[in-house]
């Protein structure tokens, strides 16, 4: 549940829909479900293999499995990578927060705002400084909380609940969406592939997309994975995982874009569409169900912090995990020295939505620039190192032993097909993904 919680997040609520809007509609989504598929999955089993196996996180797993030898170098890679990670992403995670307290203020579905009041408001909230900044700072401040809590106490508990909850609204959403006048052009938006849309950055976004929704190529799911009992399934795991989670983004796209085109909006409008949209649609619904709107909208917006937080929580556990693993500093102490460094970062990239929005580094935003980098080269320069390590350093007899508890499992029948993908097909296609990402 905990893996799920991590990997279901903005990534499935925000990220996606925006993606799919910015590059095309329907193609995308069907790149991004063969890669989620065909190319995820064994990278997010190869990292869980390497957890479970070594029982320790990232830099620890590796000296233990590879003793001496410069692999434990991986380890420091994703030490630095969620840092990155989760300062860019507890900037969204604030404004989620924002938009849960309009929501609990009613201002969400306030029905004399039209569509462009809604626009203007977030943009306007965005580009200021100090609204966003204090609204990151209560994001990444609960991150911290809850990994000082602990996996067990902090993050089973929450994401248990959250879940399942997130998936019958996201439902009713959906639903509701689907039934606006003007959604049809939404919904043939997302399932009439036009491919001649799909270019060579599209489909690579797609990709990127794939492994940000997954969390693979970081050490969160290494991490993840160490903490799981020996006779666990591994298979089931990460199947039940990337289900849940294409699933999730799925319904997402479908409770989203219907309402982007009954509202006119623009579907690559970027980073904001859900914020532009649900308030939307929560305002429409409030003119027929005032009652039902608010409190969908209330259980809705919290959902969605909560999401965002079993994900970010994850990114910070995993630096922290390897301070508090491998450097022996108490939990207390990493927890509060990555949270400083976290929330400064956060605070540059809140800022390149207004004072430093004319600031680039090649080209892009700061936000922009830190997104990039992780979902298209730091997240598949990791996963590349992890199947190399599970494909060609561990011995075939241990990654069978943890894959399928020594052949106890039903499942260890897929071991032939899952360990040819991981050793030659998964290293191949990254690579061809990383240097046409270089490229183009
Ligand atoms: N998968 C998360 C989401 O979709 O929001 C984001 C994420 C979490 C990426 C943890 C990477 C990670 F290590």
């Amino acid at each position: 549940m905990a893996m799920a919680g991590s990997a279901i997040g903005l990534g499935n609520i925000w990220r996606f829909p925006y993606m799919v809007g910015q590059n095309g509609g329907a193609a995308f989504i069907v790149v991004y479900l063969f890669a989620a598929i065909f190319l995820c999955v064994p990278i997010f089993l190869s990292e869980s293999i390497i957890g479970k196996r070594a029982q320790l996180s990232t830099v620890g797993a590796m000296e233990k499995l590879a003793p001496g030898t410069p692999w434990k170098y991986i380890g420091l890679f994703t030490f630095f990578a969620p840092i990155i990670l989760v300062s860019y992403y507890s900037v969204v995670g604030g404004w989620s927060v924002a938009y849960q307290v309009r929501a609990l203020s009613f201002a969400v579905t306030d029905v004399s705002m039209t569509q462009a009041d809604h626009s203007a408001r977030f943009g306007s909230f965005i580009a200021s400084t100090w609204t966003p900044l204090i609204w990151h700072t209560v994001f990444i401040g609960l991150t911290a909380i809850i990994v000082r809590l602990g996996i067990r106490k902090g993050v089973e508990q929450f994401t248990r609940a959250s879940t399942p909850l997130l998936f019958v609204l996201i439902i009713v959403i959906m639903v509701y969406s689907l039934s606006l006048p003007g959604s049809k052009a939404g919904v043939d938006y997302l399932l009439k592939p036009d491919f001649s849309k799909l270019t060579g950055g599209a489909m690579l976004s797609a990709m990127g997309q794939a492994f940000f929704s997954l969390s693979i190529g970081v050490g969160c799911i290494l991490t993840y994975a160490s903490y799981m009992k020996r006779g666990e399934n591994l298979l089931a795991t990460g199947v039940g995982t990337a289900a849940f989670d294409l699933m999730f983004a799925l319904l997402a796209g479908f409770a989203i874009m219907p309402a982007v085109f009954a509202a006119g909006i623009e579907p690559g409008a970027g980073p904001g569409l859900i914020f532009e949209t649900l308030p939307y649609i929560f305002s429409t619904m409030g003119m027929t169900h005032p009652v039902i709107s608010h409190v969908i909208s209330i259980l809705f917006f919290t959902t969605i912090v909560v999401a965002a937080l079993t994900s970010s929580v994850s990114m910070l556990e995993t630096c922290v995990a390897f301070l508090v693993d491998q450097k022996n500093w108490s939990r207390k102490k990493a927890t509060l020295v990555l949270f400083l460094c976290c929330w400064a970062i956060g605070v540059v990239c809140s800022l390149s939505f207004g004072p430093l929005k004319d600031f680039h580094i090649l080209g892009n935003t700061i936000f922009n620039f830190c997104d990039k980098l992780i979902s298209n080269f730091v997240m598949t320069i990791g996963s590349l190192l992890f199947v190399i390590f599970v494909g060609w350093r561990m011995k075939k007899a241990d990654v069978w032993d943890e894959l399928t508890c020594g052949g106890r499992l039903r499942s260890s029948r897929w071991f032939k097909p899952i360990y040819f993908m991981i050793r030659w097909v998964s290293p191949i296609v990254i690579v061809v993904i990383f240097l046409s990402n270089l490229f183009l």
